[in-house]
C-alpha cells in the first residue's frame, strides 16, 4: 500500500506543530530526512520545520494551508496532533466549551484530512490522528473530550476501510499521559469535589512510570507513517503502558 519511494523528500503535515507531542513529532520527521509543515495557532516549531498560523476549526485556513503545503501535488503524510484538553464535571461544561473541545479534537481532523485527501491519494500517502487513553476507556470528569476522542478513534478506523482501497493508510495513537505543556494546564482544571472513588480512573498510568516523554509518541507516530508500516491500517495503538 505504500507509495514507491522516490528520491524527493517526503512531505510531512503536522498539526500543533507548536508544542508538546506535535513539536516533538515534527522534530522527528525532520531527523529522518522528510519536509514537514506545521500547522498551528502559535508556539515554536522545532528546527527546519516551516509554521504555519492556522486555526485547525476553520475549514478557509485549512484548506490553504494544506494547498500551500503541498509540493508536486503531494502530501505523503498527515499527523493530526492539535488538540486541546478538557476537564470537569457534566454539570459545569459550558457549550462553548463543549463547541470548542469537539470543534478542534474532532472537526480539525475531519478538516484537515478531507483537504489532504487529494494529495494523499496522489502519493499513497497516510494519516496518523492522536487520539488519547479517554478515546478508548472511560475516565470520569471528560465527557466532552471522550467524546471528540473517541470519535477520533472511530472515524480514523471509518476512513481506514474507506481509504485503504485507494492506498491511503490512517492510523491512530491513544496516549496516556504525556509531559506537556497541556497536562499543566488540565492539572489546573480539576473539580475540586473530585469523587476520591474515581481518583485512581484518571491516571490509567503504568505503575509508578509517570509522565512519557513527547518523544515516544513522536516514535510511534512516525513508524505508523513509514513504509515499514507499509500494511498497517485501522491499528488503534494504546500507549497508556496499561490498558492495551
Ligand atoms: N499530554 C497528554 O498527556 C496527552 C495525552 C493523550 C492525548 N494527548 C493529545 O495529544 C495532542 C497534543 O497534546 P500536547 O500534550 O502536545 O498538548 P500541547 O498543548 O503541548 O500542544 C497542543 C498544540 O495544539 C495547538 N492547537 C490547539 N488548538 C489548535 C487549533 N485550533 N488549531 C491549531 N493548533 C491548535 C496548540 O497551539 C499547541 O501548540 C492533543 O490532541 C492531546 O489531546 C495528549
Amino acid at each position: 500500500m505504500t507509495a514507491p519511494s522516490t528520491s524527493s523528500p517526503r512531505v510531512v503535515v503536522v498539526t500543533g506543530a507548536g508544542s508538546g507531542i506535535g513539536a516533538a513529532t515534527a522534530a522527528a520527521f525532520v531527523d529522518r530526512g522528510d519536509r514537514v509543515v506545521g500547522l498551528d495557532l502559535g508556539g515554536a516549531a522545532p528546527a527546519g520545520v516551516e509554521l504555519v498560523r492556522c486555526d485547525v476549526t476553520d475549514r478557509a485556513a485549512v484548506t490553504a494551508a494544506i494547498d500551500d503545503a503541498a509540493v508536486d501535488g503531494r502530501i505523503d503524510v498527515l499527523a493530526n496532533v492539535a488538540g486541546i484538553p478538557q476537564l470537569g464535571r457534566l454539570a459545569t461544561i459550558s457549550e462553548d466549551v463543549w463547541d470548542r473541545t469537539l470543534a478542534v479534537d474532532l472537526k480539525g481532523p475531519f478538516l484537515t484530512m478531507q483537504a489532504a485527501l487529494p494529495y494523499l491519494r496522489a502519493a499513497r500517502g497516510c494519516v496518523v490522528n492522536v487520539a488519547s487513553v479517554a478515546g478508548r476507556v472511560p475516565q470520569p470528569y471528560v465527557a466532552a473530550y471522550a467524546a471528540a476522542k473517541g470519535g477520533l478513534v472511530q472515524m480514523s478506523r471509518s476512513l481506514a476501510m474507506e481509504l485503504g482501497p485507494e492506498g491511503v493508510r490512517v492510523n491512530c495513537v491513544c496516549p496516556g499521559g504525556v509531559d506537556t505543556p497541556l497536562v499543566a494546564r488540565v492539572a489546573e482544571q480539576y473539580p475540586d469535589d473530585l469523587d476520591p472513588r474515581l481518583a485512581d480512573r484518571m491516571h490509567p498510568l503504568l505503575a509508578g512510570a509517570g509522565f512519557m516523554p513527547p518523544a515516544e509518541v513522536a516514535a510511534a507516530i512516525v513508524y505508523l507513517a513509514s513504509p515499514q508500516a507499509g500494511y498497517v491500517s485501522g491499528a488503534v495503538l494504546s500507549m497508556d503502558g496499561m490498558q492495551g
